[in-house]
């Protein structure tokens, strides 16, 4: 199936901001649970150590993601990095909870919008972008939503009323676990694009599914400058 690029409601400015920050909340809740990227340590360890930066600039970050576990995961590889985590709207209730949390020393949210097509250069270090959790049995999301939402850290109110009273949160993971879905690249599609950019031949590219701890693997794209 070719993929479509449709319109996920997370991304569009109109979209009340309590609503997309549960949403993002309740994302980064499921992948720490499943620690779902662990896999991808070795690969991403490698590639900074290519690379030689000495910060980590997240993109897309919404809710943090995987880097509550990840830091740890990765300062246990040799990569005691700070990292930095951006987002074209960015959530402050969830940087507020990572600046206060001491095993995330090291990692700060950027306050103003970041937008990851246009990054500025005073934003240096090595960039990751974790977007494609959206795999999970999607019929059942909302339901998993229902059950989860009052564990979904930090607590706020505002996420019980987007959920539970208007079904704004279970409804927007539902429609946006779909559209991801259907607008994932997969491997082919990636060399393609890798294929197509400018210049691409003074970076060294390394692209592939790595196996996951559930049944959809992880789709990589990793690019460094050649020396
Ligand atoms: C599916 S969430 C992923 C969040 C996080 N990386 C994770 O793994 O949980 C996608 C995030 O991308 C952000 N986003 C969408 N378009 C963006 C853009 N052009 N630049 C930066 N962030 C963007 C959204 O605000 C949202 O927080």
């Amino acid at each position: 199936m070719p993929r479509l690029h449709l319109v996920e409601l997370e991304d569009l400015p109109w979209f009340p901001a309590p609503v997309r920050d549960a949403g993002t909340g309740y994302l980064q809740f499921m992948i720490h649970a499943g620690d779902a990227y662990a896999p991808a340590i070795p690969l991403l360890a490698q590639a900074v150590r290519r690379s030689g930066a000495t910060r980590l600039v997240d993109l897309c970050s919404g809710g943090g993601g995987p880097w509550r576990r990840l830091k740890g995961e990765l300062a246990a590889a040799g990569l005691d990095l700070p990292i930095l985590l951006t987002d074209k709207f960015p959530n402050p209730g969830a940087a507020d909870a990572i600046h206060g949390n001491r095993a995330m020393d090291g990692v700060t949210f950027h306050p103003t919008p970041v937008d990851a097509r246009h990054v500025p250069a005073t934003i240096g270090g090595f960039r990751t972008m974790f977007t494609a959790f959206h795999h999970f049995r999607m019929l059942l999301a909302p339901f998993i939503v229902l059950l989860l939402m009052p564990w979904v850290r930090p607590f706020r109110l505002s996420n019980l009323l987007v959920t539970y009273l208007i079904p704004l949160v279970p409804l927007m993971i539902l429609w946006d676990g779909i559209v991801s879905a259907l607008r994932t690249y997969d491997v082919r599609e990636l060399q393609s694009l890798v294929d197509a950019v400018k210049g691409g031949e003074r970076f060294h590219w390394d692209l592939g599914e790595l196996p996951a701890k559930g049944p959809i693997p992880i789709t990589y794209l990793i690019g460094t400058p050649r020396t």
